[in-house]
């Protein structure tokens, strides 16, 4: 059985973006984004794909990248994949017991809506901040399986009910 699970960092009102990129720079929630997704397959939007090469100057290292585009978008770091459930099925194809969807907001909002995903990896981080990019509400489907607070910010486990 595969887990399908999402990893994001929200802000107290939501924000997970702006201007294409991350609003605040986190260096411990890097290393935790590092530490959950590595060596699983990692899905994404084609916008958050296009952030994480001018951010790093390459796809991420040690997961295979698969990119959601409708409009064909190709890069040779990724696979490419014309729908969210297309993406699923590709990585599920890579023999793995987890796979990632990692953003951005586009891609969470239809992950939650068709209720795909069965765990969230969620760093709460405790601030309000302006932004373009904003996580859906969730539900009461979903409860804390894990807390580790911090001052600043707080990494939770989410998992469906
Ligand atoms: N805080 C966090 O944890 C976190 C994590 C990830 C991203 N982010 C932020 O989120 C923002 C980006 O989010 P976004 O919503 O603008 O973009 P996105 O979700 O990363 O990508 C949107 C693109 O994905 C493709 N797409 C969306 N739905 C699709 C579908 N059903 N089938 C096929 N392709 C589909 C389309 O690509 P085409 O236009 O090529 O068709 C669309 O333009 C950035 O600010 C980024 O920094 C934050």
């Amino acid at each position: 059985m595969t887990t399908i699970s999402l990893i994001v960092a929200t802000a107290e009102n939501n924000c997970i973006g702006i201007n294409n990129t991350m609003p605040w720079h986190i260096p411990e929630d890097f290393k935790h984004f590092k530490e959950v997704t590595m060596g699983k397959p990692c899905i994404m939007g084609r916008k958050t794909y296009e952030s994480i090469l001018d951010q790093l100057g390459k796809p991420l290292p040690g997961r295979t990248s698969i990119v959601v585009s409708r409009s064909g978008y190709e890069h040779e770091g990724a696979l490419s994949a014309a729908s969210l459930e297309e993406a699923i099925e590709k990585a599920k194809s890579e023999n793995t017991d987890e796979v990632m969807i990692i953003g951005g907001a586009q891609i969470y909002k239809q992950a939650l809506e068709n209720n795909l995903a069965s765990r969230i990896y969620l760093t709460r981080v405790h601030k309000s901040y302006d932004g373009d990019a904003f996580f859906p509400e969730l539900d009461s489907v979903w409860y804390e399986a894990k807390k580790d607070a911090r001052d600043e910010y707080s990494f939770v486990t989410l998992e469906r009910s």
